[in-house]
């Protein structure tokens, strides 16, 4: 397994349409898969998008709730219901900031895992927004593009410092 550089905002890669998986089984993707989930976990990302370490194709990777990683290939998403949910996303191709954007509460998810299983569900809360941040990547969206009001973007050293200075109880933003 190996770390894998980070693409940030500003490389071509970020910005195309990935393609799709022809052989979600192969070796190699197995081994991008691998690295990836390595480069994730090594730079304290919670998700991870192939086209974030310069593979322009379709899946992604997050942390799951009890810190195993999941893999999903050619995934489709889509809203269930129309329940927006506004919540706060970084980005590791964007280091250093936080932006508060609006989501989907609840979404189905397909797509196949590296054994070429089918996977298939619904999520809501952080997975289903994590899922969404990774989606848009391989449509070549980054999360300031889906923000509301721009003018909230910001450092995150920054931000938690401002939100501690307007309600000491309540911390910084996540
Ligand atoms: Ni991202």
């Amino acid at each position: 397994m190996a770390i894998l550089k980070i693409a940030r905002m500003g490389h071509p890669v970020l910005t195309r349409l990935a393609d799709p998986v022809a052989d979600p089984t192969a070796p190699e993707i197995r081994r991008l898969v691998a690295d990836m989930a390595e480069t994730m976990q090594d730079a304290q990302g919670i998700g991870l998008a192939a086209p974030q370490v310069h593979v322009p194709l379709r899946l992604f990777v997050w942390r799951g709730g009890a810190g195993n990683v999941i893999a999903l290939i050619n995934p489709e998403i889509g809203p269930v219901g129309d329940e927006v949910e506004e919540g706060w996303e970084g980005c590791l191709s964007i280091p250093g900031l936080r932006g508060p954007v609006p989501r989907a509460a609840r979404i189905r998810f397909r797509g196949v895992d590296i054994e070429g299983r089918a996977m298939d569900g619904e999520a809501a809360g952080l997975p289903a927004r994590v899922m969404q941040h990774e989606m848009d990547h391989l449509d070549g969206v980054l999360y300031p593009m889906r923000m509301t009001d721009l003018s909230r973007l910001g450092f995150t050293e920054e931000l938690a410092r401002a939100a501690a200075a307007r309600a000491p109880a309540e911390g910084p933003p996540r």
